[in-house]
């Protein structure tokens, strides 16, 4: 199943990384800040994305399938940089590849407890996360009893997967998912998708410069980066970041242009045959 090209050979030691789309790019720079020697490998599944309105068979089939290509092409540690993968998918990867290390990302529960001054926090999520029993049990560990509103915030992922953040389309939909969270006098949001921190400034213009808002991509970063530990070997130079996507080669080059300021390698993996759910 892997596309490697004899002049592509896989870099090893590396830490893997995968998402729906383009936005796990905010957690591969996180990385790529901290540990510049350390061979990274992104997948976007964008040709399979969103995963947030998909069921959860479908979601672990792709994480399943991701994990193998990143294992193949040199990881090390996976980094699952979408909550709703994490949330639906992980404990599947945890089973099937026990001796691999798996860091996943969750809405920033306990974050969000320590910053509140009112008590009322906010969560913007995929329906998929909100759902799950995974965010259920997190919501139990670190906020029980506490004034949680929950906003599933359908399209918005999908929105700025597709183009331009500080278009119309997502500024709408940024709009009509806050406006539930302003009303209920909120004074910390958590980004619970990886998409929203992307749309962060048209959050924090709707809700208000007063409202804290709380992403975990580089508490996540950190974690994959404590696990990795001596594959830091402080050498000198760049190493490599690969970038591949299951959908459109342009969209990723936008995508990392944008967000990305060193150099990487894009590739196309043509999608795995999959029935779509
Ligand atoms: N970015 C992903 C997350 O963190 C999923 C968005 C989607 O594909 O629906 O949940």
């Amino acid at each position: 199943m892997t596309v490697d090209a004899p002049d592509h050979p896989a870099p090893r030691d590396g830490i893997g990384v995968f998402d729906s789309g383009v936005s796990g790019l905010s957690v591969l720079r996180a990385l790529r800040a901290r540990v510049p020697a350390v061979p990274l490998i992104y997948v976007a599944d964008s040709g399979h994305a969103p995963y947030g309105e998909r069921d959860d068979a479908f979601v672990i089939d792709r994480a399943l399938r991701l994990t193998e290509h990143l294992l193949d092409r040199g990881a090390r540690l996976i980094v699952v940089a979408c909550n709703t993968a994490t949330a639906v998918a992980i404990e599947a990867l945890r089973t099937r590849w026990p001796a691999t290390c798996f860091v996943g990302v969750e809405p920033g529960l306990k974050p969000a407890l320590a910053a509140s001054r009112n008590g009322r926090i906010g969560v913007m999520a995929t329906r998929a996360t909100l759902a799950s029993a995974r965010f259920r049990r997190l919501a139990d560990q670190h906020a029980r009893g506490v004034d949680l509103r929950l906003q599933a915030c359908v399209g918005l992922a999908s929105a700025l997967e597709r183009g331009d953040p500080d278009g119309d389309e997502v500024r709408s939909l940024v709009s009509h998912h806050v406006a539930p969270l302003r009303a209920a006098g909120v004074d910390v949001v958590v980004l619970g998708c990886t998409h929203y921190p992307f749309a962060a400034s048209w959050i924090q213009q709707a809700l208000g410069p007063e409202v804290v808002l709380i992403d975990t991509a580089d508490a996540v970063a950190r974690r994959a980066i404590d696990l990795m530990g001596k594959l830091d070997a402080g050498e000198e130079r760049d190493a490599v970041a690969e970038l591949w996507t299951t959908g459109e080669l342009d969209a990723l080059r936008r995508a990392s242009t944008r967000w990305l300021d060193f150099p990487v390698e894009l590739r196309s993996w043509p999608p795995a045959r999959v029935a779509d759910a």
